[in-house]
């Protein structure tokens, strides 16, 4: 795990992590193992993202005896996939934490101002006490991120983070500069985005490449 120089942004580049996203890079990968390479990294990325939540101590009777133990403290996660590469993540935060709640956010990106529209936006109850966990594999302008995270810290949400596979390193600028305050996560930070805001080298389009679309 390696700080960015900048606190806040994390990237996760453990073997295991670096080795799968190879394999999601590669063109011939096929659709069901490409989707369970994109949950394998997402629990790997999401369980230190998730190393700091707080816990409280309990009493636990064993077989042998009672013992004060630590166990999570506080409300439910909350994650919030942005649709819909971001559903394909979704598996692997809910393996680590399976009584989640989950919201979704559908934006779309304009295919000549690559700014993002939103189609749908729905998140759990008491989003204010909640940490919440957005995911998208591809954090490339940045401009879908940062709305999103804007739509719900205007929704009262607060203790946010950002999980993602790739970056551009113009996405997390973007990201990071517009909401200093949120952790980001990220498996790899690419070369540069080309004239269509894909990520080079990348993966391709990773919605299409999860749900087997062109
Ligand atoms: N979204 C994708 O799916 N791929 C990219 O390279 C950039 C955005």
């Amino acid at each position: 795990m390696e700080y960015n120089n900048e606190e806040n942004i994390c990237i996760l580049n453990h073997p295991l992590i670096q080795h799968k996203i190879s394999m999601l890079r590669d063109k011939n990968t096929g659709t069901n193992e490409f989707r369970k390479l994109i949950e394998e990294i997402t629990l790997l990325e999401g369980f230190e993202a998730l190393s700091d939540l707080p816990t409280v101590d309990v009493e636990i009777e064993t077989p042998i005896e009672k013992c004060i133990t630590p166990v999570i403290s506080g409300r439910k996660l909350a994650v919030v996939p942005i649709l819909r590469a971001g559903l394909g993540m979704l598996g692997g935060i809910l393996a680590l934490v399976p009584s989640a709640k989950v919201g979704h956010i559908g934006l779309f990106r304009d295919e000549e101002s690559h700014e993002p529209h939103e189609y749908f936006f729905k998140l759990p109850s008491l989003i204010d006490e909640r940490t919440i966990v957005v995911l998208d594999p591809m954090l490339a302008t940045g401009s879908s991120a940062a709305d999103a995270v804007s739509r719900i810290k205007s929704h009262g949400g607060r203790d946010i983070k950002f999980v993602c596979i790739l970056a551009a390193p113009e996405g997390v600028k973007k990201l990071h500069e517009a909401h200093p305050d949120i952790q980001i996560y990220i498996g790899h930070i690419d070369r540069e985005l080309n004239e269509n805001a894909y990520i080079c080298p990348g993966l391709g389009d990773a919605g299409d490449r999860i749900f087997g679309t062109e």
